[in-house]
């Protein structure tokens, strides 16, 4: 599995007023993908970037743009995210009031699509739309703020979306990516990759990084090493 992590930096962590410059240095240190956080005030009590920053940073590289939405309504905004570079669209299925709607929207508009399962979310609603998944997003924090402490619980709902994935995938379906996103550090990466995730968001943890530890580099590569 470690072979094949995938490292998600949260730009939420990231320096505002330099945000071309931070997303071209994650992606020089080994960023997998650029994860940006969408929030609206309303699905989360925060707010922050829309379609015009996504479109901005996208010619500053070459990764595919994560695109995680805290928002609701959900639908209005996918054609503008899918028009301003997003390669991936994941949504929170309370937030939508027609979940395989705005799958099928999303991957229409040539994206990939996912859901988002906050940390009391039941995996129930992966039931019925598994065949429209190309990504599952755990969230190990409540959505809202970068900087969290991890919830330990994850670990065992990462472990039955496994599962679920595995067999998905045994009866011939597609390829579906697990991802977490919320207080991912070096020292819980290798039980969070031991119990199945493939891609990791990290925030506060690599934007955070000291520079005389080697910067985004070096935390990279602590990650990376930890996850092993
Ligand atoms: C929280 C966001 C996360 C957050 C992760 O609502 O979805 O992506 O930025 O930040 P850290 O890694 O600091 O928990
Ligand atoms: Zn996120």
């Amino acid at each position: 599995m470690s072979t094949t992590l995938r490292i998600a930096p949260s730009i939420l962590s990231a320096d505002f007023a330099r945000l071309g410059d931070e997303v071209r240095a994650i992606e020089a240190a080994g960023a997998d993908l650029v994860h940006f956080d969408v929030m609206d005030n309303h699905y989360v009590p925060n707010l922050t970037i829309g379609p015009l920053v996504c479109e901005a940073i996208r010619p500053h590289v070459k990764i595919a743009i994560d695109v995680h939405l805290m928002v609701e309504p959900v639908d209005s905004l996918i054609p503008l995210f899918a028009k301003a570079g997003a390669n991936i669209i994941t949504f929170h299925p309370e937030a939508s009031r027609h979940v395989d709607r705005t799958l099928s929207m999303i991957r229409e508009l040539g994206c990939k699509a996912g859901l988002v399962l906050n940390p009391a979310s039941p995996l129930d609603w992966l039931d019925h739309v598994m065949d429209k998944l190309d990504i599952i997003l755990l969230m190990s924090v409540n959505p809202g703020f970068g900087g969290q402490k991890f919830i330990p619980s994850t670990l065992g709902k990462l472990r039955a979306v496994r599962r679920r994935i595995d067999a998905h995938q045994a009866a011939g379906g597609q390829p579906i990516w697990l991802e977490v996103d919320g207080g991912v550090k070096t020292g819980n990466i290798a039980d969070i990759v031991r119990a199945g995730a493939d891609t990791c968001v990290a925030g506060s943890a690599v934007f955070g990084a000291p520079d005389a530890d080697g910067g985004y580099r070096g935390v990279m590569q602590a990650l990376r090493q930890a996850a092993q």
